[in-house]
């Protein structure tokens, strides 16, 4: 099974896969006292097993394996060229090269690598290290990895996590590649490049891909909170007020009127990340983003497509997470999963993770 802990909420989510794809079986929400989780950092472990315990109990499942997702600061994606060379080598090298790129000791990460282009056999690359005649003008052929680190300390504390709420954490992966799955598994190749984008309550994962591939990633520190903290101070009440307003549940004297101009505000902030993120990935590609395809509790709120699409400038579809899974609608209500769609797609992305996949754990 997949959970996904979130600052808003723990979501969990068992698929069976045959030979004709995915079914769902079983999907399940619990929201988390506020602050357990902030930004992708367990703050409060304890609250979170808690609440953890308390979905397990509620969905009744029997198997203990879990697949669990990380953003956040503590993980760090970075694409860097290489020389071409077998893929042996390359994780003698990566350590090495790893190092310069990381914000901390490489004692305190796992590191995984994956190549991204253009992927050469051992025999090609052992031909290439002996040319009969070296060539002095020619530029070494290079090709792309993904280096993939995640703080050990950060991976302890989902271990013991899992751990208290009787659960084991077969797998530790990254909600941005979570995002990579779920593109995968519902759409068409395309060429060129697109960004994913999750917006939660206090993250929002962007991953842009290329031909399929991560080929930018950031976690920005944004989300659904953001517009409510814009409601907070601008009409002075408590976050969980300004909670309530944003989901449009009136008290006192406030009208739906009153809360437009701090949405709109909140959402403008998220966008300006989204717009800089584009910008820092379009100077150093050939490509452009050409389409965000978005999910995220956030992208509950009716028009923010449109919203983030004009503010942006760039087109915006809402993610169908579901289009290529089997879902028996006997057993799941269709209103239901309308909302769900938004909200499961980097937990679906997390059940559906392949054998090869990177993972930090
Ligand atoms: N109908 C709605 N309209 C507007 N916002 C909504 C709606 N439903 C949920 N949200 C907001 O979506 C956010 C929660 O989204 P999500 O479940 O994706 O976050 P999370 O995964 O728990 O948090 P994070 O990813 O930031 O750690 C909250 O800010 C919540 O207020
Ligand atoms: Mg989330």
């Amino acid at each position: 099974m997949a959970i996904d802990i979130g600052g808003y909420s723990i979501k969990l989510v068992r698929l069976a896969e045959s030979a004709k794809g995915y079914e769902l079986l079983d999907m399940g929400m619990i929201s988390l006292p506020p602050d357990s989780m902030v930004e992708g950092e367990i703050e409060n472990p304890e609250a979170i097993e808690e609440t953890l315990k308390n979905l397990l109990k509620m969905e009744q499942l029997k198997s203990k394996n879990a697949v669990m997702g990380i953003s956040g600061q503590s993980v760090i994606i970075k694409k860097i060229s290489v020389p071409r060379m077998a893929e042996k080598d390359l994780e003698e090298m990566i350590k090495e090269e790893a190092e310069q790129y990381l914000p901390f000791d490489i004692e305190e990460v796992n590191l995984d690598f994956e190549i991204v282009s253009p992927e050469v056999s051992a025999e090609a690359a052992e031909e290439q290290e002996a040319p009969e005649e070296p060539e002095e003008e020619e530029e070494e052929p290079q090709m792309d990895v993904l280096i993939v680190a995640a703080r050990k300390e950060t991976i302890q504390v989902f271990q013991d996590v899992a751990e208290a709420a009787g659960l084991r954490l077969r797998v530790l992966d990254l909600d941005v590649f979570a995002l990579e799955n779920i593109f995968e598994l519902n759409y068409e190749l395309q060429p060129g490049a697109v960004g994913l984008v999750n917006i939660g309550a206090t993250l929002t994962n962007m991953n842009i891909v290329e031909n399929g591939v991560t080929a930018f990633s950031r976690d920005i520190p944004v989300g659904g909170n953001t517009i409510s903290e814009e409601i907070q101070t601008r009409l002075s009440v408590g976050f969980s007020e300004a909670e309530s307003l944003k989901l449009g549940i009136m008290f006192d004297d406030f009208t739906k009127e009153d809360v437009v101009k701090p949405i709109q505000a909140g959402i403008e902030l998220i966008c300006l990340e989204l717009r800089k993120t584009i910008d820092l990935y379009e100077k150093t590609s050939e490509h452009k983003v050409s389409k965000l395809y978005l999910c995220g509790g956030t992208c509950l709120m009716s028009g923010i497509d449109r919203f983030i699409a004009d503010k942006v400038e760039t087109e915006t579809e809402f993610l169908k997470t579901f289009r290529n899974i089997k879902i028996n609608t006997k057993k799941f209500d269709p209103e239901y999963l309308e909302k769900m769609e938004a909200v499961m797609a980097i937990t679906i992305g997390l059940a559906i993770r392949k054998k090869d996949d990177k993972q930090v754990s």
